[in-house]
């Protein structure tokens, strides 16, 4: 990846264009079945940048409770785009069709205009769930009765897509935009994707213009989330195994609760008993034995499995969490 970063042919993109960002966007849409894509910074930019092209201020987006979109990008979706929220389901991460019927707003003076529909996928703070299709199927047969756009915020497609075995073509086909992180589970440094049809691709352009997300000689970038999509999607199915045996193998320890049947791609979620220290100190104690994992509430610690993780590593987590059990 570097070897490829360092000899990447460039131009500008802003000016004129850069082949190997125009290459790795006529990949990275194919893939997603998409008529195109833009090369963008990061996960919150592709999603922020399809929040304001599908909608106006003072619209509301409809979103599962917890979503990224609303919960960890700082804002965004009031502070730049005006816009206001309704937060459908639960920590589970679920969102079925009749969550999303019974939120839609009538078209009313008083009311805002139900502008957006989005999902992610898989779900972060749900551990890495995936909904199902038929969920949402039924989704999009609503959006497209009340013509509602869907936004899917992929930055795990990938994972959904090898957990499940049905591919991000037949995923995307019910979304009109679509994001993808080439870093995370695919492992490339920087950078992240926002797909759709010519017609939404227009309004984005202008939207991440906005937004300063459009890169020069970005290129160097761009080869490295060309290897990792080309290159280390079928992989993750070896994070998603580490996944589940660590989990399994958390279970079984005292003061732990995992919920093994919910770990379903690379994330597993760990609560900790009132005997145990909360979750601050349990990283503390982790990080002090060279193992990093990350807090999800005052007793919930959040793993994640990557190309950077193997077995030795699970091993040394498993011996260190054992450690915190019994002291
Ligand atoms: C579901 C989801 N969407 C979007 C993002 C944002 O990605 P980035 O950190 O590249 O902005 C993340 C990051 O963790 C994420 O988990």
């Amino acid at each position: 990846m570097r070897e490829a970063m360092a000899n990447a042919v460039v131009g500008d993109d802003v000016l004129d264009g850069d082949p190997s960002v125009e290459r790795l966007q006529k990949i990275a849409a194919q893939w997603l079945g998409k008529d195109g894509a833009l090369f963008v910074p990061s996960g919150t930019m592709a999603n922020q940048i399809a929040m304001g092209s599908w909608t106006r201020p003072g619209d509301e987006i409809v979103v599962q409770r917890f979503a990224h979109v609303t919960t960890f990008e700082g804002g965004a979706t009031s502070a730049l785009h005006g816009l206001q929220t309704m937060t459908v389901g639960d920590l589970s991460g679920s969102m079925e069709p009749v969550d999303v019927e019974q939120s839609l707003r009538p078209v009313f003076i008083h009311c805002p205009k139900s502008a957006l529909i989005c999902m992610e996928q898989t779900h972060n703070m749900a551990g890495g769930r995936i909904s199902p299709m038929e969920s949402v199927q039924g989704i999009s047969a609503i959006a497209r009765r009340e013509g509602i756009p869907m936004h899917l915020d992929g930055a795990r497609l990938a994972n959904a897509v090898v957990a499940t075995g049905i591919s991000a073509p037949e995923w995307c086909q019910h979304f009109g935009s679509v994001s993808l992180c080439l870093s995370k589970g695919l492992g490339a440094p920087v950078g992240s994707i926002i797909a759709g049809s010519e017609g939404f691709l227009e309004r984005a352009r202008v939207v991440r213009k906005r937004l300063g997300g459009w890169m020069r000689q970005a290129g160097h970038l761009a080869e490295a989330a060309r290897i990792a999509l080309e290159q280390n999607v079928e992989r993750l199915q070896e994070d998603h195994d580490l996944a589940r045996f660590l989990a399994e193998a958390l279970a079984c320890m005292p003061g732990l609760q995992v919920d093994v049947a919910s770990v379903e791609s690379n994330i597993v979620m760990v609560n900790l008993a009132e005997e145990l220290p909360d979750a601050a100190g349990a990283i503390e104690f982790l990080e002090k034995h060279g193992v990093r994992v990350s807090s999800m509430g005052a007793r919930r610690l959040r793993l994640v499995t990557h190309m950077d993780v193997g077995r030795e590593h699970g091993d040394r987590l498993l011996k260190t969490m054992g450690e915190l059990c019994e002291r």
